[in-house]
């Protein structure tokens, strides 16, 4: 069996990955494949238990360091207990959100040296890299608008301030400049329907 493809959803809050997330699993369950529609933190039972704790309360209630360690721990049973074995058996899985959160979130915006976070990667993530990353890119203001509009709920991140969602955007930005052969600069400042024909444009150049 062939191996499956592995995208992931990256940058910040409001940016409209979760929408563009389920309008590409329908997309490619429309052209015959299996789509595994996943998202972080979370995306397996003891993961979720882990995203409660990450998501929800006040924006100082973790350091850097062990936000960056919850994560990794989340994202290793996330690994082992969803994505590799649908990857095994030829899934696309798409993640909401994936290791680049962590360098922007705890690495670029948080102050985290880098070179943790990488090795916490290579002992979790290891070989199993996304084959694409599309990085949503839009002003931080106005993805926090769009996202205080959602409500109140798991809202943990977007309380850390203007500041912090700056840093987040560039650090996303850098991610991106860096690994060219993996990710992809989305521009979110469109209608959904225009982000979506560039999403399947690039899904279609990368990954036919
Ligand atoms: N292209 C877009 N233009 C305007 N609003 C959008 C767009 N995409 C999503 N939204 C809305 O913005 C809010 C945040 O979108 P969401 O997909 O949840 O973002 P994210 O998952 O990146 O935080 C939602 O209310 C959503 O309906
Ligand atoms: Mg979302």
């Amino acid at each position: 069996m062939t191996r499956g493809r592995f995208i992931t959803l990256e940058g910040g809050e409001g940016a409209g990955k979760s929408t563009q997330a389920r309008r590409l699993a329908e997309a490619l369950r429309a052209v015959g494949h299996e789509v595994v529609l996943t998202r972080e933190p979370g995306g397996s039972p003891g993961a979720e238990v882990l995203r409660e704790v990450l998501v929800n309360g006040a924006a100082d209630r973790w350091t850097p360091t062990a936000e960056a360690l919850l994560m990794y721990a989340a994202r290793s049973d996330h690994l082992d207990r969803l994505i590799r074995p649908a990857l095994a058996r030829g899934a696309w899985v798409i993640s909401d959100r994936f290791a680049d959160s962590s360098r922007a979130y705890q690495g670029a915006a948080g102050g985290l040296d880098p070179a943790f976070i990488e090795a916490l990667d290579r002992g979790v993530v290891g070989e199993d890299q996304p084959d694409l990353t599309l990085i949503f890119d839009l002003p931080a203001s106005a993805g926090l608008a769009r996202a205080a509009d959602r409500g109140a709920a798991e809202a943990r991140f977007e309380g850390k301030g203007a500041a912090f969602h700056e840093r987040l955007r560039e650090g996303f930005a850098a991610i991106a400049r860096a690994h060219p052969e993996r990710c992809v600069m989305i521009d979110a400042d469109a209608t959904p329907d225009a982000v979506f024909d560039r999403i399947w444009t690039v899904v279609r150049e990368r990954l036919a």
